[in-house]
């Protein structure tokens, strides 16, 4: 056992009251393979709160329809609570307006979106993206794709040995022919917090736009579109205790307007004929066919449940937990962390000597504590740190001091199964 795991179950005093909170989610109530459910999986998706459960299952029961088509009561209220949500996501991101905000299926689909309309339309032969070595394959592949078929070129900003973005390569390489820098705002794998107001601030210096990748932000903390400065930004709704199949990209509007669809279908044009086709304008431009209906109202709901919370106090009280995790296993033999950056939310990854990241999974879901492992959609995470993958247990505010206290007595019961 290590030498923590006889420290109290609860966590210090941090003014968050994570009990009360956690009572809302019915899925962490359950047992798995006769143990408590630890859920540490929480930056693969989030579990949903009884409010959003509960929006989805008025929204099918009461008022399931259409729309912006229905000539009827139905299709009214279900259109009137889709355009709510996109109203409270506006006021949550403090966007200027709800053209700005566009559904979509995710992060992954935001920037896609932001790659076949904005970087075909103004790309050129020799015109640099630049992204950083911690991304996630959603934020690699899409501009490589868009690389091929434009010429432009792709820039990696290095991390360091903590797994940090290096700020002077940053800067140095921003002296090219940058029209777009798009980094992550946590790391998927390593849980390392990027600077992203000076790096947005230094893109501005040299005329480049900003993506920002928020898949992993939004259940931590709260970000302002108007402070922050950035062009687009996008998240998914998974993430932060709302349904799957939902997401966001905040666009400037000027932006927006400028930019030619993504996909052609209903809602998104004026007026068609075999001639011509009007364009709607943005939000709808963008957001062709039946939308994901009850997923945005999810959403909506899932944005007032996190609107009562003091993110201040979140955030201190993720922080204590996950130092209180990163303490505990760095005092396993033979475990190696893997990012170890200053700011860091809600990741913890590690390797085991003499043990398969996936064999460790296994071993710790046997005990009731859900982890994920493999390469986390980030490979060159993997290969700058020189491992085929790691082992990652992530948070939420949901979490408590017993389910770090079985993950490390779970990594234990892995070293004696394996002898390492
Ligand atoms: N991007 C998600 C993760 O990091 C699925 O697990």
């Amino acid at each position: 056992m290590n030498a923590l795991a006889a420290a109290p179950v609860l966590n210090a005093p941090t003014g968050f009251d994570a009990a009360r909170y956690r009572r809302d989610f019915p899925i962490l109530r359950q047992r798995v393979n006769g143990k408590p459910l630890a859920y540490l999986d929480n930056a693969a998706t989030a579990q949903k709160p009884v409010a959003v459960i509960e929006a989805l299952d008025r929204y099918y029961r009461d008022c399931n329809a259409n729309i912006h088509r229905g000539a009827h009561r139905l299709s009214e209220r279900a259109t009137a609570a889709y355009e709510s949500a996109r109203e409270k996501i506006r006021r949550y991101l403090n966007a200027d307006s709800v053209a700005e905000i566009i559904f979509t299926r995710g992060a992954t689909e935001g920037i896609n979106l932001v790659a076949q309309t904005w970087g075909r339309r103004n790309l050129k032969r020799g015109d640099e993206i630049v992204i950083s070595e911690m991304e996630h394959h959603s934020n690699i592949v899409p501009w490589q794709m868009l690389r091929e078929e434009t010429g432009a070129t792709l820039k990696v900003i290095p991390i360091n040995d903590a797994g940090e973005i290096v700020m002077e390569e940053y800067e140095r390489l921003l002296k090219g022919r940058v029209r777009l820098v798009a980094v992550a705002h946590i790391s998927n794998a390593l849980g390392t917090v990027n600077p992203i107001r000076a790096m947005i601030e230094k893109a501005q210096a040299v005329g480049a736009l900003t993506l920002i990748d928020g898949a992993q932000s939004m259940p931590h903390t709260r970000v302002d579109m108007r402070a922050l400065g950035c062009d687009f930004f996008v998240f998914s709704g998974h993430k932060m205790f709302a349904p799957t199949g939902i997401g966001v990209l905040y666009g400037r509007q000027a932006l927006l307007e400028a930019m030619p669809p993504y996909q052609g279908g209903g809602d998104m044009i004026k007026m068609v004929s075999f001639k011509k086709t009007l364009y709607n304008n943005p939000p709808y431009k963008f957001e062709a066919g039946t939308p994901n209906i009850a997923g945005a109202i999810g959403l909506g709901a899932a944005v007032d449940y996190l609107e009562q919370m003091d993110f201040d106090a979140l955030a201190a009280y993720e922080r204590e937990l996950l130092d209180y995790a990163a303490a505990a296993a760095s005092q396993v033999p033979g475990l190696r962390l893997i990012g170890a950056a200053r700011d860091k939310a809600g990741v913890l990854s590690f390797v085991l000597q003499g043990a398969h990241a996936h064999d460790v999974g296994t071993v710790l879901d046997s005990e009731g504590v859900a982890i994920r492992a493999g390469h986390h959609c980030a490979m060159p995470v993997m290969e700058r740190f020189k491992v085929a993958a790691t082992g990652r247990a992530s948070f939420a505010f949901y979490n408590t001091r017993a389910e770090v206290d079985a993950l490390i007595a779970g990594i234990e019961k892995a070293k004696r199964i394996f002898h390492c």
